[in-house]
């Protein structure tokens, strides 16, 4: 089905050719991407479309956030319909809306009981827009907690967080990076933060102070190398909060929702934060929306009338979307295909590490999956595959990322797979 990649003229917005595209971008737009030059005309399922036609694997997914596919047919009827029906539109937040109430009870459910030590009381979930705003929201959440709980005094909160962490690219985010490039020039960064290495308890260990609150980690880093902690070290991160009253913190943005073969993928370790940070696939890839989720008592101790909010966090339309697609989620058992589909991939790409002289090392979980090569630079090998119709990017310079849409089919991971060992192992045509 996929052999001819060439098979149709496709326009998609306009018809406008892809150079005077590129030109308006680099003359009107902020060049804070650096971009392949491909132009995007159309995106189905798993494959992105050009003006020509010529269609590409999406092994990228964007981070994630087309977990379902694109333009899920399911959560496309929701978001005609609230059109339709005239319930998409943005409402004053000092009115209530149904869809609100429907999108905040399902998701307080889709989780588990949060922060358990603080009581089985249900969670609560704060909605907001792009990912990094929840991150912040869950920063303040562990602030506050440490101030009201702990007796910390207000300003000298501190959260360990991990070198290579990835939560996004507002101030205080950038701040606690530890990419230089990130936040170069754009001080004063915002305090309160110790990064120790991804993996080590015995860091996290040193670095707890009287005046730490809490802890913010990916339960797998994305951005930061596709890695895999090592094993215990979720639970040794339970254990930690437990012992010193702090508020452990999963960013899940990139890994949640089945992207690494479970549901969360904290439940590969079997332990539970106290506030969960969810993003990107969680309103089916179609409009933007990110959760908060915490313990409904430490929500409630944190959050009042004028402490946050957002004009556009958990409007209509996004709410509309997400319950489309986490229905999607569970009709489709996408947790479960995400592993089988997962496990394939990586019994067949792990044998790159012998055959390829390229290839230092594949891991990953579920449809998360990482090819670290030998000379550290992953995007010449990302270019070779976008030549073959296929889209995958590099994380942290040395690792390609294949993280392609949940819903992929044993055909599309035969032709990927097929171009990943064109490209890494000589003499394969
Ligand atoms: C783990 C993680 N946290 C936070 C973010 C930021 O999300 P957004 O770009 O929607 O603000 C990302 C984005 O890639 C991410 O991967």
């Amino acid at each position: 089905m996929y052999q001819t990649i060439i098979d149709q003229e496709i326009k998609g917005f306009s018809d406008i050719p892809d150079e005077t595209i590129i030109r308006y971008e680099e003359n009107c737009g902020a060049h804070h991407y650096e971009r392949i030059p491909m132009v995007v005309r159309q995106a189905d399922g798993c494959w992105l479309t050009d003006m020509n036609g010529q269609k590409y694997l999406d092994c990228l997914a964007a981070y994630s956030a087309a977990n379902l596919g694109h333009h899920h047919p399911d959560v496309v009827k929701a978001l005609i319909s609230a059109f339709k029906g005239c319930y998409g539109s943005v409402i004053s937040n000092v009115v209530y809306t149904d869809s609100l109430g429907l999108f905040l009870e399902r998701v307080s459910k889709f989780v588990p009981q949060l922060g358990p030590r603080f009581g089985n009381n249900g969670n609560k979930v704060l909605p907001k827009n792009g990912g990094v705003e929840s991150v912040e929201t869950a920063i303040k959440a562990a602030r506050y907690y440490g101030w009201k709980n702990k007796g910390i005094e207000d300003g000298k909160q501190q959260i360990i967080v991990f070198k290579n962490n990835f939560h996004g690219r507002m101030i205080t985010v950038v701040s606690f990076s530890t990419k230089q490039k990130y936040k170069e020039g754009f001080g004063p960064v915002t305090p309160g933060f110790t990064a120790v290495p991804f993996g080590d308890l015995e860091a996290v260990k040193k670095a707890v102070t009287p005046n730490t609150c809490g802890i913010l980690v990916e339960p797998m880093q994305g951005e930061g190398g596709m890695n895999v902690p090592p094993p215990g070290f979720l639970k040794g991160l339970r254990q930690i909060a437990d012992q010193n009253d702090l508020m452990l913190l999963f960013d899940e943005i990139q890994v949640g929702l089945g992207r690494t073969g479970k549901r969360f993928c904290f439940e590969h370790e079997n332990v539970v934060p106290d506030g969960l940070i969810l993003g990107k696939a969680l309103s089916g890839g179609l409009v933007p929306l990110s959760v908060f989720v915490t313990n409904k008592k430490i929500m409630d101790m944190i959050f009042k009338p004028g402490s946050d909010g957002s004009t556009y966090g958990g409007y209509p339309l996004a709410c509309v979307a997400a319950i489309a697609a986490l229905d999607v989620f569970e009709k489709e058992k996408l947790e479960e295909r995400s592993e089988k589909q997962g496990n394939k991939l990586l019994k067949r790409l792990k044998k790159l590490e012998t055959r390829s002289p390229y290839v230092k090392q594949v891991r990953g979980r579920g449809l998360f999956i990482g090819i670290e090569v030998k000379d550290g630079n992953a995007m010449q090998f990302c270019r070779q595959l976008l030549k073959l119709g296929m889209l995958a990017n590099d994380s942290h310079g040395h690792t390609i990322r294949i993280s392609p849409p949940l819903t992929i089919n044993d055909v599309e991971l035969d032709f990927m797979c097929e171009r990943l060992e064109k490209v890494l192992i000589p003499g394969i045509e």
